[in-house]
């Protein structure tokens, strides 16, 4: 019987945090659970900072279902296997999990739930063979968790995408330019991919397909001889040309083990060579973190509650560590173990390893075939 029960939300936001957080609350008390929320993810889980988390009236879970964010917050890139600390004026990186897991013993909490993406998870599995009981729930607007069909956060990011698709379409046209749109993703191509299809791009680029600019000129030259003077491109911040290297804006220092490389600029690239080669002028948008703010999708939302509710179900049967999981449309759980892959080494965490296990587009997927069969150039 699981009395006592805390959220974890971590890592970067997504909309929809706050609709998981509602649900697991909501089916809680529903079983007269307690329920907590750890402050800004596994820092708030090391600092043993958390919250009462309740739906009544006026209480702090309660009419947050459309709200964008977190209620209580998220850290972006705290690895508690690794974790930057100052030392005597020092920086010294230190595995702090045992406080963590003293933490939930100390306080009584049966089972932990871990909202988040392929690092959050991959801490998550780590914990669980320290011996807490979790249950992750998958989260990012990238679509890349392992085992999973879909995570909530992307859709949203989606439909952003594709509503700054359709207003470049409009401006593109009258000026008779190559709008380009540079959307996120980390090493995946899930966003460009999808909203490229759904916003009537004629170029996508994406970091599964090294591309041939030579081949995006060809295509827009084509459109142009066809009367249609002006080009929508979408490109993934992860896409690269195919003898060249991933556009990096910045490498950080937010600690070992967790993704230090921050993406950027792949658009401002393809924009330049594209108006060089075509003769036509090109502007460039980065739609940066609107794709990740702001009130959720309904399908974000009821995506959301399915996974929160089906999160407190596994806890009550006493299924833990596993993540809650869509596999052809059917909600169900894995294991932690197979989320991780062979990213096995405790406190390595994720970025763009060989090891670690985050799931790509694949050349078979309908995505791709689609968008080959109505002529969108994926720069190959
Ligand atoms: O993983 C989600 C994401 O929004 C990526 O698409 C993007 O590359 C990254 O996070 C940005 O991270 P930060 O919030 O650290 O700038």
């Amino acid at each position: 019987m699981i009395k006592k029960v805390a959220i974890l939300a971590n890592g970067g936001d997504v909309s929809g945090f706050n609709a998981v957080i509602r649900a697991i609350v909501k089916s809680a008390e529903k079983h007269d659970i307690e329920c907590y929320g750890f402050i800004e993810g596994y820092r708030g889980l090391l600092k043993n900072e958390y919250i009462k988390l309740s739906t009544s009236q006026n209480s702090r879970a309660c009419g947050i279902l459309p709200k964008g964010g977190s209620i209580i917050g998220s850290s972006t890139n705290a690895n508690v296997f690794n974790y930057k600390v100052e030392e005597n004026g020092e920086i010294v990186y230190k595995d702090l999990s045992d406080k963590c897991v003293q933490n939930v013993k100390d306080d009584g909490f049966d089972c932990l739930f871990i909202l988040g993406g392929d690092g959050t998870q991959k801490s998550a599995r780590d914990l669980s063979l320290k011996g807490l009981k979790v249950i992750g729930v998958p989260k990012t607007i990238d679509n890349d968790v392992a085992c999973t069909d879909i995570t909530f956060g992307y859709n949203t990011a989606v439909s952003v995408a594709t509503e700054a698709l359709d207003r470049l379409h409009t401006t593109g046209e009258t000026h008779h330019r190559i709008m380009v749109l540079e959307v996120m993703g980390r090493y995946a191509g899930w966003i460009a991919l999808e909203s490229g299809i759904a916003g009537g791009a004629d170029i996508a680029l994406i970091p599964e397909i090294p591309y041939d600019i030579n081949k995006a000129v060809e295509k827009i030259n084509r459109r142009k001889e066809l009367g249609k003077n002006f080009s929508i491109v979408v490109v993934a911040e992860g896409a690269k040309p195919k003898d060249g290297e991933i556009s990096v804006a910045e490498v950080r220092d937010n600690g070992k083990g967790v993704d230090n490389t921050k993406l950027g600029g792949a658009g401002e690239k393809v924009t330049k060579e594209l108006q060089k080669l075509t003769g036509m002028e090109a502007r460039c948008t980065v739609l940066g973190y609107t794709q990740r703010g702001g009130t959720p999708t309904s399908f974000d939302r009821v995506l959301s509650t399915k996974y929160g509710a089906k999160a407190m179900e596994l806890a009550i049967e006493g299924k833990f560590n596993v993540l809650t999981v869509l596999k052809d449309g059917k909600l169900d759980c894995v294991s932690l173990e197979d989320v991780v892959g062979e990213n096995k080494e405790i406190g390595a965490v994720s970025g763009n390893t060989k090891e670690s296990n985050i799931r790509k587009v694949t050349m078979d997927d309908d995505l791709i075939k689609t968008a080959r069969s109505i002529g969108i150039c994926l720069g190959d």
